[in-house]
């Protein structure tokens, strides 16, 4: 029998994804172990999406990879697995504790020379690297606050290429993209889904950029990514 419920057959064909494409990695088990000590919230992507974003970075042949919200390290570990040895990795968190576990984490996985953490709001960080001159980037996750978007998806396009290519994370939230609440100031979900939507917006609108979106379903539920690619700028 099949489990009934939608979420517990998502869950259960995730497992049989990751048992049989995923080779097991420690310190990806470990980092979210972890983690979850150290009482993070679990909202890391899932190991199959991991995975993904891993060999996209890989098809892409990235160097040099932005990423905002970096929780525990989980993504940025899978994501810095794809570099060679002299790649950059430069991943952004507001929270400095969560910033402590991710170091340690990346750190114990072997790719703290590829990689640096950098604690503060992404609205203040990702412009002080641009003033640095840091960029252009080969590729750019957004995963941080979903209400600041819109903002991230600006300040990545400062810090791009022809060519980079730009991921977004959560861009479906279980249908709530299309929740006619949304653009309700009074609606209360902190934004996230009206941030989401603009973010959309600014996506179709937007010259430079050409833009699809993908719905994922599995152990974290019905979401999806959103996959651009900076076209002329
Ligand atoms: N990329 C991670 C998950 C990130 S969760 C993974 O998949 O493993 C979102 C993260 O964004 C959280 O750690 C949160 O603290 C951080 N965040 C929230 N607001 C932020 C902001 N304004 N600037 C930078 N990071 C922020
Ligand atoms: C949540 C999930 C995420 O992937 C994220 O980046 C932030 C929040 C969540 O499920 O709340
Ligand atoms: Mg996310």
């Amino acid at each position: 029998m099949l489990p009934a419920m939608n979420q517990d057959l998502w869950t259960a064909v995730d497992g049989y994804i990751n048992e049989h494409l995923l080779t097991s990695d420690t310190a990806l088990d470990e980092a979210l172990a972890v983690s979850e000590a150290a009482g993070l919230p679990p909202i890391a992507i899932t190991p199959n999406q991991g995975k993904l974003l891993q060999l996209l970075a890989r098809i892409h042949g990235a160097h040099s990879i932005l990423e905002l919200g970096t929780l525990g390290g989980y993504s940025t570990i899978w994501l810095a697995r794809a570099l060679p040895q002299d790649g950059q990795l430069i991943t952004l968190e507001c929270d400095p504790r969560y910033a402590e576990v991710a170091r340690a984490n990346i750190s114990s996985a072997g790719v703290a020379d590829v990689v640096q953490v950098r604690v503060g709001p992404a609205l203040q960080t990702v412009p002080e690297l641009h003033a640095e001159g840091a960029g252009p980037f080969d590729m750019i996750f957004i995963d941080a606050d979903k209400q600041n978007y819109p903002g991230y998806l600006e300040w990545a396009l400062e810090l791009s290429r022809v060519g980079t290519l730009i991921i977004g994370d959560n861009v479906v939230r279980a249908g709530a993209i299309i929740d006619p609440r949304a653009d309700d100031p009074s609606f209360d979900d902190g934004g996230v889904a009206a941030g989401v939507r603009r973010f959309y917006e600014l996506l179709a609108a937007e010259p430079r950029v050409s833009a699809t979106a993908i719905q994922t379903v599995g152990a974290k539920g019905h979401d999806g990514f959103a996959v651009a690619l900076v076209t002329a700028l």
